[in-house]
C-alpha cells in the first residue's frame, strides 16, 4: 500500500464516495435530550449559560415533546426543580413531585416519546449533595433507600427507564430490587456508572440549581485522572443489574468510552454535558467557530469512540441537520 499505487484521495474525491465509505453514522434515534422541568405555569426560561436550553413548566412539556419527535428525537431525560428543598430531598420521591408530574403529563400527551428520568437527590436537598448527610458527610448506605424510593416513584408515574446519577455505591442493586419487588421487572436501568467529578457540570448546576452548598462531590464522583477504576465501576453496576452503562462527561473522556466499548458488551451511553455544550455555544456566539459543525463533529467523535447513545442538549438541532 504505497504511493503511487495507493492513493487514499481516490475515495475522498466527492460526497458519493465519501458517504459510501463513511465508517460512523449518527442517527437522531441515538440521541436523548435533557429537559429541565419546574413548577409554575407557562414558564419557558432560557438558561443564560446554555443558549437554546430552557426550564419548562409542566404545561409546556407536550409542545416540547412534539417538537422532539418531529425532529426525529425519540427520547428525553428529565431533571426537576422542586418548589422547595429539605435535608432529605423529599421532593425527589413524593407522588406529586415535579418529575413525577412531568412524566405523567408526557406519557399522557405524547405516549410514543420515551421518557427517561434522572434519579438523584441533589436538586431536592437543601445542602445540594446527591445523598443524605450524616455527621457532616454524605452517607452512602442511608442514601440507598431514598434513591430506590425515587426510582420507584418515577416508575409508578410511568417512566420508561430510570437513570441513577448519584454515584453512591450499591445503588443499582437497591433500585433493581425495589423495582422488581413492585413488578417493574421490565423497566431498564441506565446507570451513570462512570461519572467523573468534573468542572464541566458548571452550567447544569445553574440550570438545575443543584450546586453543593458545602464541599464538593469528589468523595463520590470519580477522579478525572482514573481509567482503571472505571472498569471496576462499570463491572460492578452491570453485576448489580444495569442495562446500559454511561460515561460522563463525554469529550474529555473519549479514551474511557473507547476502553469501555472494548471491555463490555452492554450498550454504552455518553453524556455531552452542560459545559461541553456551553463552550461550543459561547465560541460560536463570538463568531470564533461554526457552532453547528463543531457540535456535530463532537457528537460524531463520541459515537466513533464507542458510545451507542448520546445525551446532548443539542439533540433537536443536530437531529434536524442530520435529516436535512
Ligand atoms: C445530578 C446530575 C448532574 C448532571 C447530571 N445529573 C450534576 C452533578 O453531578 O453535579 C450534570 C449534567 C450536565 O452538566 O449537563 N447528580
Amino acid at each position: 500500500m504505497i504511493f503511487p499505487d495507493y492513493r487514499p484521495r481516490r475515495l475522498r474525491q466527492n460526497e458519493n464516495f465519501r458517504a459510501m465509505v463513511r465508517e460512523t453514522r449518527l442517527s437522531p434515534s441515538q440521541f436523548i435530550l435533557p429537559l429541565f422541568v419546574q413548577t409554575g405555569k407557562g414558564v419557558k426560561d432560557e438558561v443564560s449559560s446554555m443558549p437554546g436550553v430552557f426550564r419548562l413548566s409542566v404545561d409546556k412539556l407536550a409542545e416540547e415533546a412534539r417538537d422532539c419527535l418531529a425532529a426525529g428525537v425519540r427520547s428525553v431525560i428529565l431533571f426537576g426543580l422542586p418548589a422547595s428543598k429539605d435535608a432529605t430531598g423529599t421532593g425527589a420521591y413524593i407522588k406529586d413531585g415535579i418529575v413525577q408530574r412531568a412524566v405523567r403529563e408526557l406519557k399522557n400527551a405524547v405516549p410514543e416519546l420515551m421518557v427517561v428520568t434522572d434519579v438523584c437527590l441533589c436538586e431536592y436537598t437543601d445542602h445540594g449533595h446527591c445523598g443524605l448527610i450524616v455527621d457532616g458527610d454524605v452517607d452512602n448506605d442511608a442514601s440507598l433507600e431514598l434513591l430506590a424510593k425515587t426510582a420507584l416513584s418515577h416508575a409508578e408515574a410511568g417512566a420508561d427507564m430510570v437513570a441513577p446519577s448519584d454515584m453512591m455505591d450499591g445503588r443499582v442493586a437497591e433500585i433493581r430490587a425495589v423495582l422488581d419487588e413492585n413488578n417493574f421487572t421490565n423497566l431498564p436501568i441506565m446507570s451513570y456508572a462512570v461519572k467523573y467529578a468534573s468542572a464541566f457540570y458548571g452550567p447544569f448546576r445553574e440550570a438545575a440549581d443543584g450546586a453543593p452548598q458545602f464541599g464538593d462531590r469528589r468523595s463520590y464522583q470519580m477522579d478525572p485522572a482514573n481509567v482503571r477504576e472505571a472498569f471496576r465501576e462499570a463491572a460492578m453496576d452491570i453485576e448489580e443489574g444495569a442495562d446500559i452503562i454511561m460515561v460522563k462527561p463525554a469529550l474529555s473522556y473519549l479514551d474511557v468510552i473507547s476502553k469501555m466499548r472494548d471491555e463490555f458488551d452492554h450498550p454504552i451511553a455518553a453524556y455531552q454535558v452542560s459545559g461541553e455544550y456551553a463552550l461550543v455555544k459561547a465560541a460560536a456566539a463570538n463568531g470564533w467557530v461554526d457552532g453547528d459543525k463543531v457540535m456535530m463533529e463532537s457528537l460524531l467523535s463520541i459515537h466513533r469512540a464507542g458510545a451507542d447513545i448520546i445525551l446532548t442538549y443539542a439533540a433537536k438541532d443536530m437531529a434536524r441537520l442530520l435529516t436535512l
